[in-house]
């Protein structure tokens, strides 16, 4: 739920993602008017549970779901078109009507099949992989910044598209021989493929920062919605090991096109646990059967390639950066109940290196992999918590390892997530 006097509210994960952004999004999304994303791409993958069915959405905001929400995809996300069609086409076989909801930044850049060639042929060069999706999404950005890329509003001068597809082609493939790879990109083919989908998106392309600007003004709740967390930012996170975008609050006013000061609160997802897809440190992982424990009873495989998630304690100072780097005004902590069996539950305060108590947060992966976490050790509840609705009923120790959560991040908690359907949710 929106806090009574809350209009435009950021939800971004304060991990590594996979933070359960999807659920969360859909609780709140009820009240909403519009739910924009304002960055990454379909490297995304959220999960929205509603009754007995699945939906997985990349794209697509988690408010699609709701009939009354307008959904935007922000200037700030790379589009791949052919898997936007794809989700338009897959929501609305299930009985989801949203091509009329949709509007797509026509500043928004678009995802093309090279980036995906290059994004691959990277990681293969590359001595220690990051571990990408492989969705095409560092060299989709790179294009952006390099001032290479193509627009969603460039779709209506097909000529000008050619002429940047041709040469990026041209470029690309000179990388892929550096590289040692077979594959090449084919101009043609990518401007056949883009001429069918220009029209549709074409339809749908409209000035996001606009139109949420006049949402606002007749008195529409907003929801910006981040995808992967605060770890994978490209400036604040795990770097390299991170993502090719701002994931976090500061990314949302220009990833949609809106001033920062219009953003009343910064609600930060975290799971009870932690996990992290991908390669890169994460100081309080666990090994062995631990960790097929909880990857187990958490579901813990990625939304978006399937692969095994790396499962570790609750870590509070990687919490307390994203409150700082985000300015979190709540958490929402989700999937309580994947704890429920634990006798006892570490819970990480803080690291120490080479012996010495560390003060803020290491700027260098290569410190995090050295560094030692803090643990205190708290006494699991026993007791199966998915039909908690209030605070009062779960069990105490429960609220004490939450009341934990809070005081070690900062940041006061608005929500506790105790299973996947939507309902399963209490406010505290
Ligand atoms: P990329 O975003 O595909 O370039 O991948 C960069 C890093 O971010 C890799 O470690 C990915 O596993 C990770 N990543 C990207 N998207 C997600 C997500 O939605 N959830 C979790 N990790 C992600």
């Amino acid at each position: 739920m929106f806090s009574e006097s809350a209009r435009c509210v950021v939800l971004v994960g304060a991990q590594w993602g996979d933070e359960g952004k999807g659920k969360i999004t859909d609780v709140i999304a009820e009240q909403a008017t519009i739910v924009a994303r304002y960055q990454g791409g379909a490297n995304a993958g959220h999960t929205v549970e509603v009754g007995d069915e699945q939906f997985i959405l990349h794209l697509i905001p988690s408010g699609a779901l709701y009939s009354t929400v307008r959904c935007l995809l922000g200037n700030g996300v790379v589009i791949d078109p052919w898997t936007l069609v794809e989700e338009v086409d897959m929501l609305e076989g299930r009985g989801i009507d949203i091509s009329h909801r949709l509007g797509i930044s026509w500043r928004a850049h678009l995802v093309l099949p090279y980036h995906k060639l290059l994004d691959g042929a990277n990681e293969a060069s590359r001595g220690v992989q990051i571990g990408t999706t492989r969705r095409g999404i560092g060299p989709a950005y790179r294009d952006k910044v390099a001032r290479t890329g193509i627009r969603v509003c460039d779709l209506a001068d097909l000529s000008f598209v050619r002429g940047t597809i041709e040469s990026q082609c041209e470029w690309t493939n000179a990388r892929l021989v550096d590289y040692g790879s077979d594959e090449r990109a084919n101009a043609t083919e990518i401007m056949d493929r883009l001429e069918s989908v220009a029209p549709g998106l074409l339809s749908n392309a409209v000035d996001v920062g606009e139109e949420i600007l006049s949402g606002l003004s007749a008195g529409g709740r907003v929801l910006l919605e981040g995808a992967q967390g605060s770890q994978l930012d490209v400036d604040h996170g795990t770097y390299p090991f991170v993502t090719s975008s701002n994931t976090t609050a500061g990314g949302a006013a220009v990833g949609v096109g809106i001033g920062p000061t219009l953003i009343d609160e910064v609600l930060g997802v975290v799971k009870a646990y932690t996990t992290r897809v991908g390669n890169g440190p994460l100081p309080t992982e666990l090994k062995d059967e631990a960790a097929e424990h909880l990857r187990t009873l958490g579901g813990e495989f990625g939304a978006t390639t399937g692969r095994p998630r790396r499962p570790g304690w609750f870590d509070g100072a990687v919490v307390r950066h994203a409150a700082a780097v985000n300015g979190l005004t709540a958490l929402a902590v989700t999937k309580l109940d994947v704890l429920d069996s634990f006798e006892e539950i570490q819970l990480g305060v803080g690291y120490e290196l080479d012996g010495d108590a560390l003060e803020g947060f290491p700027p260098r992966s290569q410190q995090l992999d050295r560094v030692c976490p803090v643990y205190e050790t708290m006494p699991g509840w026993m007791a199966m918590t998915e039909e908690c609705r209030t605070w009062d009923s779960l069990p105490q120790n429960a609220r004490a390892y939450l009341d934990r959560i809070k005081s070690v991040s900062g940041v006061p908690i608005r929500y506790v997530s105790v299973g996947s359907g939507r309902r399963q949710i209490v406010t505290v």
